[in-house]
């Protein structure tokens, strides 16, 4: 397997101090609003999104202000997929999306007529970042002969590249059809759901080797040794884990499987690899069961990480409020991309409808 990686470093900006290098995004997450301020925000934000026909998609990363936003206001609290899917069928003029850039950009590409903002523009992806198409369409063309599947988690350019986007939600069964037709696959960003995918399907895949910043730091020792402290806890795990940690796991899935997972077990414990946002739907929906923390500073660490993303973190309802009133943070995609770029996040929707995947995140009437 080892020739059928390529190694791109991901440029951590403090990696000299031994910390976690994404102290420029953590230094910009908005402070958070005392309770008169907050209720006073969040009146504010439904008369705005009423009077600008617009919607707010959030993901379950996010500030739990936030999801909750979402639906009380008609939109969603998802996955990649169903923000993808949900923000294509709505029929508003404008669409907010609270999450990381990646995310935003979709949501232009599939509507570039709509005008889609963000709370903070900034908010990036390590996957994302790990991947520039200046590197990655080279990489492409000196393997004509593989079928390029890229993860949601990518920029515009970078899809424009590709045969397919996939999101976690449906990595599998895409892996496993084009298997079946006897296609070879060029996998990017993430290496480690790539593994997952691979080891799952038995696809001949080539690897990008990116990485998510939050579930690279979950450790397999610290996860044993804290099952062994919770007999019966059932452990879900985000297939961007590395790979001894998902070797743990009970379910591995996307976010929207995940809590689906937690929802349909009749176990009352679990611990949880993957960002601590989702917590909070699964608390909300789960009221009767526990949900711990999956360890993320372990033996070995070079820094304690905090299982949840500095750039989802900069989403919050102080820059939501503003963006509506400004319009600023409006997403750009170069309109010459998109005509391409729409052609594989149009494929893997059809593929989605077929499968019969779900398109509205749980809980969203
Ligand atoms: P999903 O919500 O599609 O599982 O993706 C997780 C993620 O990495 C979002 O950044
Ligand atoms: Fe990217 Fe990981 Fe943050 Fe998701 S959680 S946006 S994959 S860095």
């Amino acid at each position: 397997m080892t020739e059928n990686l390529i190694s791109i470093a991901y440029d951590r900006p403090d990696a000299e101090q031994k910390s976690c290098g994404t102290a420029h995004a953590w230094a910009k997450i908005p402070r958070e609003p005392d309770p008169e301020e907050k209720a006073e925000l969040i009146a504010r934000i439904k008369r705005l999104l009423k009077e600008q026909d617009a919607v707010l998609v959030s993901h379950y990363y996010v500030h739990p202000d936030l999801q909750d936003l979402a639906e009380e206001t008609g939109g969603i609290v998802s996955d990649s997929l169903d923000m993808a899917s949900f923000g294509h069928q709505h029929p508003a003029k404008t669409i907010v999306v609270a999450g990381v850039r990646f995310m935003g950009e979709t949501a232009k590409i599939l509507n570039p007529e709509k005008r889609i903002l963000m709370p903070d523009l900034e908010a990036e992806c390590s996957l994302d970042l790990a991947c520039p198409a200046n590197e990655f369409i080279p990489f492409c063309d000196a393997h004509p002969d593989r079928t390029v599947v890229v993860y949601a988690n990518t920029s515009a350019e970078v899809k424009a590249r590709a045969d397919w986007v996939v999101t976690s939600s449906i990595a599998l069964p895409v892996a496993k059809h084009l298997k079946e037709q006897g296609k070879k696959i060029l996998w990017a960003p993430d290496r480690h759901l790539g593994n997952y995918v691979q080891e799952q399907t038995g696809a001949d895949m080539l690897l990008w080797r990116g990485s998510c910043i939050v579930h690279d730091e979950y450790k397999a020792l610290e996860l044993q040794e804290l099952k062994a402290q919770h007999h019966g806890a059932l452990v879900l795990v985000h297939p961007e884990s590395p790979r001894a940690v998902v070797k743990l796991a009970d379910a591995v899935g996307s976010t929207t499987q995940l809590i689906r997972a937690a929802q349909s077990s009749d176990a009352r414990e679990f611990i949880v690899a993957t960002d601590n946002g989702i917590l909070h739907k699964m608390r909300t929906l789960c009221p009767d069961k526990t949900f711990l923390e999956a360890p993320t500073a372990g033996h070995g660490a070079n820094c304690t990480s905090c299982s949840h993303c500095p750039w989802m973190a900069m989403n919050g309802l102080l820059n939501l409020a503003e963006v509506l009133e400004r319009g600023n943070n409006e997403i750009y995609v170069d309109p010459a991309i998109i005509p391409r770029a729409v052609l594989p996040i149009q494929r893997m929707l059809d593929f989605a409808r077929q499968l019969n995947l779900p398109t509205r995140g749980i809980g969203n009437a």
